[in-house]
């Protein structure tokens, strides 16, 4: 990957147009997971240390190109001020003479956030003249959202290619980490992919076949697997009509020397409901009125035991339904034991993308992981092997 990075900028006396992710969860117009917030940090650290202007470029929800009053990064400024312990101004555009004030009126060290760029309908459309507006505020461009990279917008693709540009700490950190998970990893490498659905992450099971030694399935996406090696999968969330699909998979993997692997034995309730009355079964023994929730101590065994095999590990998505116990026993264990080989330095251990995060949070585990990334769609589009509009942009 070549790319620029902060320390090849030169930010005194220099207005720097950051495109941040600080698409957050609020609630009741506070904050309240500011792990992305925390995350762009250092980077803006930078740039006011070393004499320059930081002026944030972000977007906010999905407010379609109008201006959406719950939408605004208003409500983000708090935070963002908070952990950077220092004020954070905010203008009411990002373009236009609104924002040329603001930035106008900056010193060497101010921070500035401008309002949500999706509120413009270019900033999607990836609009050349939108792009050149927020140019125009600024002399460097730096990109640290990573997790806004799959999108080709003009605030994180068309801006790139109109200023001097390069990657912020926490983009770089995101592109180094998957570098070394799939780009050039120290094998075996072993990927756990698990959520609701198998057809939603086709490209990423074909993709992760010609890549990785091990593909442990699990969650809804394993009963599928299970319903297409012919075992009853009762009432369990599964896609029957992919079942043709999931052979197909099975058989690419086998062609490509990857093992495929799925639970030995289920754990199996009545109803999707915490702490309902449950059974540990052999995976060919689900009940027609039962529905899987989770993998069976005997797949946690043999998972972790791969594990202490294997040098990296990549994690997109749950083994059970963790939302609810102990139908997070599977997911717990394995994520625990990822989190204690990475920490004999046996395994390099990367996870991210959707529920990912939080069921790793929730297993006490995702401090003990070697990187955690920030980014939902864009890690999956990464691990589907796509290349992502804002790093091609940045390299180019
Ligand atoms: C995210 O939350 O994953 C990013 O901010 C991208 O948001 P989007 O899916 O609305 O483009």
């Amino acid at each position: 990957m070549a790319f620029r990075t902060l320390d090849d900028m030169d930010f005194a006396g220099k207005v720097a147009l950051v495109r941040v992710d600080i698409n957050v969860p609020v609630e009741n117009g506070q904050v309240t997971d500011t792990t992305r917030i925390d995350r762009i940090v250092p980077t803006i650290r930078h740039i006011i240390e070393a004499g320059g202007k930081a002026v944030l470029l972000a977007h906010f929800g999905r407010p379609k190109g109008k201006v959406v009053a719950e939408m605004s990064l208003a409500q983000v400024r708090p935070a963002l001020a908070a952990a950077l312990d220092r004020p954070v101004t905010f203008a009411e555009d990002c373009i236009g003479i609104t924002a040329k004030r603001a930035v106008a009126g900056m010193q060497p060290g101010d921070v500035l956030l401008l309002e949500n760029t999706r509120f413009h309908p270019g900033e999607e459309k990836n609009d050349p003249e939108l792009a050149a507006s927020m140019a125009a505020l600024g002399d460097i461009y730096v990109n640290d959202a990573f997790s806004a990279a799959h999108r080709a917008h003009a605030s994180t693709e068309g801006i790139a290619r109109q200023l001097p540009s390069c990657a912020g700490r926490l983009m770089a950190a995101e592109l180094l980490a998957l570098q070394a998970a799939l780009g050039d990893p120290a094998r075996p490498v072993a990927a756990v992919v698990g959520g609701a659905k198998v057809s939603t992450k086709l490209d990423l099971l074909s993709n992760l076949i010609g890549r990785v030694d091990h593909l442990i399935i699990g969650g809804g996406m394993a009963n599928t697997f299970l319903a297409a090696k012919g075992l009853g999968v009762g009432t369990s969330l599964a896609e029957h009509d992919m079942t043709d699909t999931a052979r197909a998979i099975i058989e690419q993997a086998e062609a490509e020397g990857c093992t495929i692997h799925l639970p030995p034995d289920i754990v199996v309730a009545r109803a999707f409901a915490a702490h309902t009355p449950h059974e540990v079964l052999p995976a060919d023994q689900c009940p027609e009125d039962a529905m899987i929730l989770d993998a069976g101590p005997l797949a946690v065994a043999e998972i972790n035991a791969l594990l202490a095999t294997c040098r990296t590990l990549i994690w997109n998505g749950p083994l059970g339904a963790f939302e609810i116990a102990p139908f997070d026993a599977a997911t717990n264990a394995c994520a625990q034991e990822a989190a204690r080989l990475t920490a004999l330095g046996e395994l390099t251990s990367v996870a991210g993308g959707g529920d990912t995060v939080a069921a790793l949070n929730r297993a006490g585990a995702a401090a003990g992981f070697s990187y955690i990334s920030t980014a939902g769609g864009a890690f999956l589009e990464w691990m589907e092997g796509k290349t992502l509009p804002g790093v091609a942009a940045l390299e180019a």
